[in-house]
Formats: structure tokens, sequence, C-alpha cells
């Protein structure tokens, strides 16, 4: 049985303020959530103030991105150990708005998900492929290029603490969710793609988030797919309502 795990990805929004306002009202909203693991990921600004507020909570700490090195001559990066003292228990590693932006590769991100887990973070590590490339028949072949090269060199222990996002990238702020079928179909693949590397044993417990769009809406029926086991939110997170609507969603599908 996989706990379901529902993400907040907050991108560049939210003043220190604006964020403790937020996480104060999701955090009481959430006291009777018990089967969902939750998490928000601040940006870094606000990462420690949040942390502070979601002490002995149930709602976990997350980063939007980490870098490979401890210290060092790293100008405007963040260490894996600079967040795991600050409380946090996961980092969002290889977005796709990294990839496209700020020149993120597989190899980077191989090297972001190594440190991460050497460090006691959990990485929840986003792949997802273009509307070009869905639309050339080419989605599963990302998929899989994208996995192999975030995966490379991480043995069975490693692959324990590691969380997949699915997130197609046409989906990401677009209000165009994949439907639950074109989102199973592929949570589905990758799952298969992890039992091949790993084992059938590691590969069913290996969480699967879906990442695009995910709404109030939509959420009930994604999460209600057999190989999706939560979300990772962008837009939504940044409403209480949604948030924690998802987040009911979400304890109520792992009934
Ligand atoms: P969205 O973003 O929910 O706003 O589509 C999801 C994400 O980028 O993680």
């Amino acid at each position: 049985m996989r706990t379901p795990l529902i993400a907040g990805n907050w991108k560049m929004n939210n003043t220190v303020a604006e964020a403790l306002e937020l996480v104060e009202c999701v955090k009481t909203r959430v006291l009777g959530v018990k089967r969902t693991e939750i998490a928000v990921a601040p940006p870094f600004t606000a990462l420690y103030a949040v942390g502070s507020i979601l002490k002995n909570s149930n709602i976990r700490l997350s980063s939007q991105n980490v870098f490979w090195e401890d210290k060092g001559a790293f100008t405007g990066e963040i260490s894996p150990l600079m967040l795991t003292e600050i409380g946090c228990a996961y980092a969002i590693v290889g977005h796709s708005e990294r990839r496209q932006y700020f020149g993120e590769t597989d190899e980077s991100v191989n090297k972001r998900i190594k440190a991460a887990i050497a460090c006691g973070l959990m990485p929840i590590v986003c792949i997802g492929e273009t509307l070009a490339e869905r639309e050339s028949g080419k989605a599963m072949e990302v998929i899989n290029t994208r996995l192999m090269g975030a995966l490379r060199g991480i043995d069975q222990d490693g692959i324990k603490n590691i969380v997949i996002a699915y997130e197609p990238v046409w989906a990401i702020g677009t209000g165009r969710n994949a439907t639950p079928q074109q989102a199973e179909e592929v949570h589905r693949h990758i799952r298969v793609l992890i039992g091949d590397l790993y084992g059938p044993a590691v590969s069913e417990q290996t969480r699967i988030l879906y990442g695009g769009s995910m709404n109030q809406e939509n959420a009930p029926d994604l999460l209600s797919q057999p190989d999706i086991d939560g979300g990772l939110i962008g837009g939504a997170s940044l409403k209480v309502g949604s948030f924690t609507a998802i987040i009911m969603a979400a304890e109520n599908a792992s009934l």
C-alpha cells in the first residue's frame, strides 16, 4: 500500500508574509488528514519561516531544487545539507521549467538526485513530454530517456527514497490536464520500467505523482487511478480552498 503524497509547488510565488498566511490556513484545515502525506515547496526566501511553522505538523517541507555539492563557490545554488538543516524532507528535482529555462539536463538532474538521497532528502523527480513529442508519438520514448537518465547509477536502496512525478509539459499551467486514462497509461509505463530496473517489489512501492493542471475538479478522477499515487500541484496549491480539496480527494481515494 503506497501512502499518497500531495505536494504544492509554489514556484516563484508568495512573499514571506503571504507564505506564512497561506501555510497557517492550510495547516489548520488539514489537521484531520491521516492517510495522505502533504508537502509544500515555498520559494527559498520563505523556506525557513514556513519550516518553523510546520514543525510538529502533518505538512512536510520541500525545496524547489537542490544542488549536488555540500558547500563551496557555487553562486546562487543551495546545498542538500542547507535544506535538511532547516527541516526539508523533499526537494523537487528536474522540473520542466528548470529544464526549459535554466539548462537542466538529465545529467544534472541525476547528480542532484544522488546528492539529495545521500543527505536524506527525498527527491521528487519530474519527467514528462512536450506537446510536440506527444503528437509525434514519442511520449513513451521521452519518458524512458528521462527516467533512465535520472536513475543512472542509483541502486535498490536509492530508489526507495525517490518519488517520481509525471508532468506532461503541455499540461503544466495550461488548464489542460492529462485525462485520467492518458495519465494512468504513462504511470503504468513508468511502474513497469521501474520494475524492469529494480524488480516488482520496489516498483510496487514507488510513488508516482501526477502534475499538470490538477485542480479540485479533476483530482478525484486522477487520484482514483491505480498507478497515480498523488499530485504535484502548481497553481491550485496557492489557494487554501483548492489545495485542501485536492488533499481531501487523495484521502478519499485512499480509502
Ligand atoms: P500546475 O503546475 O498545477 O500549475 O499545472 C504543476 C507543476 O508545474 O508542478
